[in-house]
């Protein structure tokens, strides 16, 4: 059975990217390598429309956000954590286990972050280091006004750090123009990369926390980072060198194609998938939806977790069930990374299928019409 990925994350890798990180391994302690990294950080910069330090690790997303929080803080540091899901939870998780408590402006899932939400903590509680957040928080499909929290952070002594890990390459985000000032992103998802890098952005104001930061931390040491690209455009420690020569390849597509048209292409995709799935007779889950991923209510009377494992299992085409508390009661099909028009098709095809299998009274293809009418426009 031919097989579709449509997860947000891991996300399909074009043939370009594969084969570049087919090509025989290098010494990462060599000119050759600190070229590649050279021109990955570029691309990376590009991608994440910031000028700002940028660091590669041999990591999932997790790590990059694990990075984030032990070079930013210190014991007994006052921190925000905006939670919008799944992820909102992991910063709260992280930071808890390195002792801090932090201070949780928690929403129902599908819901947004309210910006007022996080003005007002920031004026009731002075002293707080840092505002974590997520631009798209991937478990329910939303994405967060990160520009209008951005200026409403830059105005204290707080940082803004985001977790882009889904969004970059598919979703808007001008770190520099929107004050945000760490940025954590992957390389499985919109940069059509295999999973095992992550990225951190991190602005001026933000390595003045670095500089005073007293976590624990060896691996994850940005100035340990800084100092090697500096001094020797190495990585400290042995970089994924397959993984940066994929990444060099796809974000040359990225730059061929044009950030901008990248985004437009999302934006499209994200539109024609909502307009299938409500021509089918389904909600949407998110209030505001991102670019990058469309979560969708699963109907009265159809087994969710069936219905996703059905799609796989039978159908080849691999989309994303609810986590958490949310298993079965939402899926999520993705447009992220190397996708086009016509895997949204294939995504709404299959759940068509699947979905009249399980007994959902629907008209076969109307899913696909609203999809196609979209692209006609
Ligand atoms: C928004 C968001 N943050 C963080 C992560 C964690 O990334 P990883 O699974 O690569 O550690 C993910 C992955 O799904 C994500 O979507």
């Amino acid at each position: 059975m031919k097989k579709y990925l449509l997860t947000p994350g891991p996300t399909p890798v074009p043939e370009r990217v594969l084969l570049a990180s087919a090509q025989p391994i290098i010494h990462h302690r060599t000119p050759e390598c600190g070229q590649i990294l050279s021109e990955d950080i570029e691309g990376l910069k590009y991608v994440f429309q910031t000028k700002n330090d940028l660091f590669i690790f041999a990591a999932s997303g997790t790590g990059a956000m694990e990075a984030c929080v032990v070079n930013l803080l210190s014991p007994q540091d006052k921190v925000l954590i905006v939670n919008t899901g799944a992820f909102g939870r992991r910063w709260v998780n992280i930071t808890k286990l390195f002792g801090i408590e932090p201070e949780v402006i928690e929403y129902p899932w599908g819901r947004i972050a309210n910006p007022k939400d996080v003005e007002k903590k920031l004026k009731e509680i002075p002293g707080i280091k840092a505002v974590f957040t997520q631009s798209t928080e991937t478990s329910t499909g939303v994405v967060n006004d990160i520009q209008t929290i951005g200026k409403i952070v830059a105005k204290t002594e707080a940082v803004l750090v985001v977790d882009a890990v889904s969004g970059l390459g598919g979703q808007e985000l001008n770190t520099d123009e929107w004050n945000v000032d760490v940025v954590a992103g992957g390389s499985q998802k919109g940069l059509m990369v295999p999973p095992g890098l992550a990225f951190v952005s991190i602005s001026q104001k933000a390595w003045k926390l670095v500089e005073n930061s007293k976590l624990p931390k060896f691996y994850w040491d940005f100035k340990a980072y800084k100092k090697f690209l500096e001094e020797k455009k190495q990585t400290p420690y042995t970089s994924a060198v397959s993984l940066l020569l994929g990444l060099q390849e796809a974000l040359r597509m990225i730059k061929e194609e044009g950030l901008e048209q990248v985004l437009q292409r999302h934006a499209i995709l994200a539109s024609a998938t909502r307009k299938g799935v409500e021509a089918l007779g389904l909600e949407l889950f998110a209030e505001v939806p991102c670019n990058v991923v469309t979560a969708v209510k699963v109907p009265e009377g159809v087994d969710g977790v069936r219905l996703v494992k059905m799609m796989r299992d039978e159908y080849g085409v691999g989309i994303a069930g609810g986590q958490r508390e949310y298993k079965g009661k939402i899926f999520r099909i993705a447009h992220l990374g190397y996708m086009d028009r016509f895997d949204v098709i294939i995504g709404l095809s299959a759940l068509e299928i699947a979905l009249s299998k399980l007994g959902y009274k629907i008209e076969v293809g109307k899913g696909i019409a609203a999809a196609e009418k979209e692209f006609l426009k």
